[in-house]
């Protein structure tokens, strides 16, 4: 298939708006994009895989894109390979606050070492998501705190029949 794809991968446990928002900036910047859900039975999630996808993929639905512009998948494994093989070596990553710098640098250079073809492209969101995560959000659902300005609809349907001890 032709024209440049970026490989958007996190756990997205479960999405919220800042994911969404960087998904509709990358499909603006990229032919096609590929949101990859992370497989990893070592990371406790609090959403299982099926559910994550399921949320995702309902989503993004809401950005009304043409199909097939932003696909989900998931993936297990290192990162790099799995670059590999989708034939793409642009690994796309959202940069909220200072925080999230030393993380997401360590993990572009060590990408990078794993494979120098690997080019990790960072977006900001809007302003107005820098300070969402999925984890907060779980734990203002725990607590009866309310988070429909944060999460796509669905999200808030999975998020209210979670059983309350898996949040966060
Ligand atoms: O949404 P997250 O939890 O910040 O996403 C982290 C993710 C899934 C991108 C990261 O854990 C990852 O790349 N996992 C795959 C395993 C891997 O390649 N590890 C080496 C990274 S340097």
């Amino acid at each position: 298939m032709a024209g440049k794809m970026a490989v958007y991968p996190g756990s997205f446990d479960p999405v919220t708006y800042g994911h969404m928002d960087i998904l509709r900036r990358a499909s603006l910047l990229f032919d096609r994009v590929l949101a990859a859900v992370s497989d990893n039975p070592q990371k406790n999630h609090t959403f299982p895989l099926p559910a994550r996808i399921e949320m995702l993929e309902e989503s993004l639905r809401e950005l009304r894109l043409p199909k097939n512009k932003i696909r989900v998948e998931s993936f297990s494994g290192l990162l790099v390979d799995y670059l590999k093989e989708k034939k793409t070596p642009i690994l796309l990553r959202g940069l909220r606050v200072f925080s999230d710098f030393e993380y997401e640098f360590q993990m572009a250079l060590m990408n990078r070492h794993l494979d120098p073809q690997v080019e990790t492209v960072f977006l900001m969101p809007d302003a107005s998501h820098i300070h969402l995560s999925s984890t907060l959000v779980k734990e203002i659902v725990s607590l009866g705190g309310e988070v429909r300005d944060l999460v796509p609809r669905c999200v808030l349907r999975h998020l209210k029949s979670a059983p309350a001890p898996n949040i966060p």
